[in-house]
């Protein structure tokens, strides 16, 4: 943070912000910000995947024709969806091998202190929620709830089918990066069960899209 050299008031040094500038007026949370600042520390692999699922959050509600509000939550849950992981040991988090069972279930946990965490910000409850179910599934299998279709909140679908692709051309600690066909296939084997379709097949006109134009 720097001083302004008028009134010699705190300025937003835009250098530092974490890719909110979507945000409205008065909608900037600092302390989100720190926050995110702390989990790239911490672990910049996630940091970097959040960022990158916002922008697909907000090409894939505004597809499935989500309204404005509930656009502007699901880029925000996106931005902040694994927010959570701060509270998860990075020998897990970075862990190559196969998880025990006890490290299985405090990855289970992110999504709750991920909701947490935003739920002390007025502004940001709804996301708050959106964070909490993002890795529910359409067929009731996901967690942390096990909720299933209408359950679950439209922004949480989106941003579910979103955090996957992302996750699947990203390389990790436990195995390389997949090809855009092979995620495009795993994310079609996924429709009705752990993708809702409509979501799915949005993000799946949009890559290809992308791809296309790479
Ligand atoms: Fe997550």
């Amino acid at each position: 943070m720097e001083l302004g050299a008028d009134h010699g008031r705190p300025v937003r040094n835009t250098s530092h912000t974490w890719d909110t500038q979507f945000l409205a007026a008065g909608d900037y949370i600092p302390a989100l910000d720190a926050l995110m600042q702390v989990l790239h520390a911490k672990d910049s692999y996630t940091a970097s995947h959040c960022r990158r699922v916002r922008r697909l959050a907000e090409s894939v509600s505004l597809k499935v024709g989500l309204d404005p509000l509930p656009v502007r939550t699901a880029m925000l849950a996106g931005l902040y969806h694994d927010i959570g992981k701060l509270g998860i040991v990075n020998s897990v988090l970075a862990k190559p091998g196969r998880l025990t069972a006890s490290e299985w279930r405090s990855i289970t946990a992110h999504p709750t202190i991920g909701r947490e965490l935003l739920e002390s910000f007025l502004s940001v409850q709804r996301a708050a929620l959106v964070i909490q179910q993002h890795h529910e599934s359409w067929d009731g299998s996901g967690y942390p709830l096990g909720l299933q279709e209408e359950e679950i909140l439209p922004e949480a679908r989106v941003l579910r089918v979103c955090d996957v692709y992302d996750a699947l051309l990203s390389d990790r600690p436990y195995r390389p990066a997949y090809a855009h066909s092979q995620a495009v296939e795993i994310i079609a084997n996924g429709i009705g069960t752990e993708f809702e379709p409509e979501a799915a097949e949005a993000l799946l006109t949009i890559t290809d899209e992308l791809h296309q134009a790479a």
